[in-house]
Parts: structure tokens; sequence; C-alpha cells
């Protein structure tokens, strides 16, 4: 498998977020989010560890992007800060957040490489989640205002803008699991998260292209490929509710199909937040659609799972390969993944905007012979060439992630970088795999 097996159209990158690298959480007028919250909640991330610092990528960004024209990276997507650019989430600007985004992208196209944006990975201001964060429906105009101050300010020079990251995660695992910022633990204040973000994925992008028409705008989604445990019907039928949750419930209103109730009842329960007109206003034909598959769930029937009657049987319990995340390493199912997406009579060109993997790394005589990630990487990336050659419009493959960095509730343990960092003094060592990404990228064109 050659780069040139994807043809010259093709945008191989690599992934990054705002919180997860930056670090200089309160530097230079930054304001604090909700991530900068949360990790000082006991209990709530791995070892009570923190991104205060991260990898400083706030002062290496220089260094970093040199690393990645060195590996002939060619398209990196980032994402901003709404607190570094808003300490307040609205009203004043932070001129020293601007300059620093100006920096990074100036820097990025001096050295060839193309920067996509991604407007929201997670961390909204604090200031506007005590006024309710995502649950309040007032979020429609901060977020639109945030996002066409991006537009205007940046969109001269990116032309590749992401809406949103996951929402069903940020939504999920924030609102509902109590697992992410802001932490809490209620139904109902999913379902109005989840309905302002449908909202607002919609609406942002409506703003963006009316701003410049010439602009690539999608979001992008989290998903797995969904397979019964058996064949019994009752586990299908699992399988349809579980993969409703993770691979519909976002996606569909987007294409204008609006929310799978069908599938999933409970969604019902969510009409108690829309309004009159809000069905037409989460439809939104966007210039691409970014899937973040990494695994495969096996479904299963389940009578105590409150709402569903499904639930996931976990991959520990599977006897089959893990990544330090203990998520199967199943590589077709990036291949299942496209095909289900492509099969939408409207769906845009897909991007792959993430995908890799955790292994344990060793850093030993300067060298991280990561081969688990290097097949890992390299045989999606096969995957990803079988669905485009059967048709499937396929754009795009970036790699989550271009650094080690904080993996949310799990800290630093699990490292998904190409690229290896040492915490305690910042050293970046190229990964076995990100040598051979970067061969691949070099390979004949
Ligand atoms: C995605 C997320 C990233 C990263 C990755 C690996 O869900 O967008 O921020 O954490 O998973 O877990």
């Amino acid at each position: 498998m050659q780069r040139s097996d994807f043809g010259d159209q093709f945008y191989w990158g690599v992934s990054t977020a705002a919180y997860q690298i930056e670090g200089a959480h309160a530097t230079d007028g930054k304001g604090s989010s909700i991530w900068d919250e949360f990790v000082r909640k006991k209990g709530k991330i791995y070892q009570g560890q923190h991104a205060d610092l991260s990898t400083d990528y706030y002062h290496r960004y220089h260094q970093d992007l040199l690393l990645m024209k060195m590996m002939h990276i060619p398209n990196y997507r980032f994402s901003l800060s709404w607190s570094r650019l808003f300490p307040n989430g609205t009203g004043t600007v932070n001129k020293k957040g601007v300059d620093f985004y100006n920096r990074v992208i100036d820097l990025c196209l001096e050295l060839g490489i193309e920067p996509w944006i991604t407007c929201y990975h997670w961390d909204l201001p604090a200031a506007l989640q005590a006024k309710g964060g995502w649950t309040n429906r007032s979020i429609l105009g901060w977020f639109e205002d945030y996002v066409s101050f991006c537009i205007q300010t940046f969109g001269d020079r990116v032309r590749h803008w992401m809406i949103l990251n996951e929402p069903l995660v940020f939504c999920g695992a924030g609102y509902f699991l109590g697992l992410h910022a802001p932490g809490e633990k209620k139904f109902n204040s999913f379902l109005a998260a989840a309905h302002h973000a449908t909202l607002c994925q919609a609406s942002a992008a409506r703003v963006a292209k009316s701003l410049n028409s010439q602009l690539q705008v999608g979001t992008t989604f989290s998903c797995a490929h969904v397979e019964p445990r058996t064949h019994r019907s009752r586990d299908r039928e699992a399988a349809v509710k579980i993969d409703a949750v993770l691979n519909r419930l976002f996606i569909e209103p987007v294409l204008g199909l609006g929310y799978p109730v069908k599938d999933l009842s409970f969604l019902r329960r969510m009409e108690a937040y829309m309004h009159a007109g809000d069905e037409a206003q989460m439809a939104f034909e966007m210039d691409f659609i970014g899937i973040q598959p990494y695994t495969r769930e096996i479904a299963r029937y389940d009578l105590f799972t409150p709402f569903l009657q499904a639930n996931i049987v976990k991959a520990t319990k599977r006897q089959v390969p893990l990544t330090a995340m203990h998520w199967e390493v199943y590589p077709p199912a990036i291949y299942h993944l496209l095909k289900k997406f492509s099969n939408y009579p409207n769906m845009p060109p897909i991007m792959v905007t993430e995908n890799g993997a955790a292994f344990e790394d060793v850093l030993e005589d300067g060298q991280v012979g990561d081969k688990l990630r290097r097949q890992y990487l390299e045989n999606h990336i096969a995957e990803v060439l079988k669905a485009k050659a059967e048709g499937v419009n396929v754009q795009g493959y970036f790699v989550w992630s271009f650094t080690d960095n904080f993996e949310w509730a799990e800290g630093y343990r699990p490292r998904f970088g190409i690229v290896h960092v040492d915490f305690t003094t910042q050293k970046r060592t190229v990964k076995q795999s990100g040598q051979w990404y970067a061969s691949f990228l070099q390979s004949c064109r």
C-alpha cells in the first residue's frame, strides 16, 4: 500500500485538541473552561492529573509544527480554546488568545501545512456552564457569536472547518454519565444538551457558510461498528438500539432525517426541549462529515438497562486484542463504518478526522518501538482504501494523535501519539509509528 493508491486529492493529516495539549491554562488572559474546573474535582481524573501544562504546546507549537513538517504531514487538525479567545464565553475578546492562534495558523502556512480547525472540542468556558452550559438554549446565540468571530478572524487563511467534535461524547459523558466535564448525571440534562448541540452544529455551520461561502464546513461524530452478540432476535434488536445511540443520534438530524425516535423511544422526551421549527433548523448540507472510528462494540439484550434494554459486552470479556483503553483492535470496523455512513442517500464526502490507538509505549535508548500502533494504523488505512476502492466517497484520514497528550478522565496514562512526549522534560521523540507514517506520506505520490 502506498500513498498514491489514494490519489492526489486525499487529505492526510494528524489531529489534536486544545485542552489536551496546550497547557497555559491561565496564561495571557485565558479564562477558565469546564475542563480546568473538572480536573480539580476529587476522584474525577486518573491520579488527580490535569492539563495545566500538558505538552506545553502553547509555548512549544513552533517546535511541534517543525516536527510535523519534517514528518511530511500535510494537514493539521486542531481546535480553538473558546475560553482563550473569550475568557467569559461572550463579550470581551482576549487579544493575546487571538494572537496565539494567528501565530499557529501563519506558521502552518509558512511550513506548507494546511490548518483544519475544530471550533469546539469540549472545553466550554466555565462562565457559560455557570449559566447551564449546553443545557441552556441561550447556547445557540453564544455559540453562533463565537463561531462567527472565529470565521471572521481566521477564515481568510483556514479553509476547512469543523463545528463540533463528537457531540454524543460531550453530551453523554459530560451531562449524563458524569465522566467528563461538567460532570452532571441527569438524563434530562443530557437530552437538553443533545438537542442544543444538534441545533448548534447546523446553525453555526449555516453562519460560517453565510460569512464565507468558499469555506469547507463540516462537523465530526464519534462512531463504533456494532454487532449483536448472537443472532437471537433480542440481541439483534439490542444491536439496532446501541447502533442508533452510537452512530445515528447526531448525524441523522443534520441529514434532514430527524432524531431516530423509531428505534429509540426515549427520544420522545426530547420534545420537551424542542420549539416549533427546530426540526427544519437541525438540518444543514455540510461540505463534509468527519467520522472518528476506533473500534467495534458487541451488543446484547439486557432487561436491566433503563431506556434501552440493551448493553455492550466489554471487550475485556471477549478474548480479543485490546488497546490500552481496553478497546478492541478490529480494523474492519472502519471499513464497515465507512460503508454504513456512505449509504445515506444525501451523505456528503467523508473524512476520517480521527483514528488511532493507545498502547503501553516504552522509551528505550531514545526510541519507541510501538509496533502495535504502527500495525494498527497500517491495517486501518488499508481498510479505508478497501472502502474507497468500493466507491465510498472518503477523502481524508487524520491520525489521533500527533503527540501523546492528556486523555481526558484517563489522564496521561494512555498514550495516543505517533510522537512520544516525556512529560517531565517535554522532550519529543518520534515513535516507530510516526516514522512509518512519515515514510508512508513520502512514498511515491
Ligand atoms: C475522541 C476524542 C479525542 C481523543 C480520542 C481518543 O473521542 O475526540 O479527544 O480523546 O477520542 O480517546
